[in-house]
């Protein structure tokens, strides 16, 4: 199902008062100087989905801040009107009180729980935080990947929670001095449970999305090959099963007390796994080609997620929020991008600081200038 967005309303959200945007479903280019208010506006499209947006922000960074303000403590909101499909509902995040330790969600104006916004919409994000994926830590690729793996499968955010939970507590049970043995192995079950569900979705998505860049032969972008290097992972990719992965994970954890416990933390797990990422023409990892390069083959990875999911009739589509894309593609590079965007019937939300880069998108998508955290709609 064709998931868009036909009218988005901001108050009290980052430097934006109220602000209203009727974009009709369309695909759109939001130019203007820096500190304008592009990235806040694609940053509130990425609190349609669970978890804390395109910044990792907490809920009382995002609230309006007048000057000399240090926090601002204000609740704010984002109500967007979207299409599914045929149907249409009003989707509303924010935080309803001042202060509020938690977001609300609401749809056509009932309370529901966060998970639920996965039945309405799916953004995938790429910003300029991510240009460092393949030189920052293995935590920033998981956090990347487990994002690519949630727009296909809504559950994997609970899941990798559940795991988080049962792995802290774990390793706070076993610097006690006498440990309860049961409870560790009741820890151990649920890390057992919830990391094999982890690590076979993670191999799921990346199985998936290995088939999708071969049959486009990576298009225009670099061709990249992709593979989870993950201890748990390589064993769901060689197709073991999730149950198997699950006795054996607990087996692991509870043979790895002793080990875990002089470490301080827990040493295999899905929490350790990987991602890997190789330009194959250039036949050369990631982290040593050039920035442009690495930005082109993350935004292979993307895209061919969005392929794939554009054709689950079952789902909303990906609505692609893409951030200073558009500057970093050669002009060969950026016209396949916004013919992709076309082909693939999707939404997207792109930025950049001047106008001439979205030349090619004329008469495809709508324009919008920033400036100052107002939005001046620009004629086709
Ligand atoms: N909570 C907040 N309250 C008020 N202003 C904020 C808040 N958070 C960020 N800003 C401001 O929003 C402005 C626009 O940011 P951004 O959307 O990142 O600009 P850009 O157009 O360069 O992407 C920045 O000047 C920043 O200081
Ligand atoms: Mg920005």
């Amino acid at each position: 199902m064709r998931s868009a967005v036909e009218r988005l309303r901001l108050s009290n959200f980052r430097a934006y008062d109220t602000t209203e945007l009727a974009c009709c479903g369309r695909t759109v280019f939001l130019f203007g100087a820096n500190g304008a208010g592009k990235t806040n506006l694609l940053e509130a499209l990425s609190l349609l989905s669970p978890g804390r947006g395109l910044r990792g922000a907490a809920l009382e960074q995002i609230g309006r801040r007048l000057s000399g303000e240090a926090a601002g403590g204000g609740a704010w909101a984002v109500s967007v009107d979207l299409r599914v499909g045929s149907d249409r509902y009003t989707v509303g995040v924010g935080t309803e009180v001042p202060g509020a330790s938690r977001r609300a969600v609401r749809i056509d104006g009932e309370p529901v729980a966060p998970s639920r916004l996965a039945d309405f919409a799916r953004p995938l994000w790429l910003t300029p935080a991510q240009d460092r994926l393949f030189l920052e830590s293995p935590a920033e690729r998981r956090r990347f990947l487990d994002r690519l793996v949630l727009a296909a499968e809504p559950t994997h955010g609970a899941v990798a929670m559940a795991y988080e939970r049962a792995l802290r507590e774990r390793v706070r049970l076993l610097a006690e001095e006498r440990a309860d043995l049961s409870w560790l192995s009741a820890l151990e079950a649920r890390m057992a449970e919830s990391g094999a569900a982890l690590a076979v979705a993670r191999a799921r998505t990346v199985t998936s999305l290995v088939q999708e860049i071969d049959a486009r032969n990576g298009g225009a972008f670099p061709h990249a090959r992709v593979d989870l290097t993950g201890e748990w992972e390589r064993q769901a990719l060689g197709g073991r099963s999730e149950s198997e992965i699950r006795s054996d994970l607990a087996v692991a954890l509870s043979d790895s007390r002793a080990r875990d416990k002089a470490a301080g933390r827990t040493l295999s797990g899905p929490h350790r796994g990987d991602l890997a990422v190789v330009h194959l023409e250039r036949d050369r990892p990631a982290q040593d080609c050039s920035t442009g390069e690495q930005k082109a083959l993350i935004l292979n990875l993307i895209l061919a997620q969005a392929a794939r999911l554009s054709r689950d009739h079952s789902a909303p589509t990906p609505i692609l929020l893409l951030d200073e894309v558009a500057a970093h593609l050669d002009p060969v590079r950026r016209a396949a991008l916004f013919d992709e965007i076309a082909d693939l019937g999707l939404q997207a939300f792109l930025t950049g600081t001047d106008d001439s880069l979205f030349d090619g998108l004329r008469g495809r998508a709508l324009g919008v200038r920033v400036d100052a955290s107002r939005l001046f709609l620009v004629d086709d």
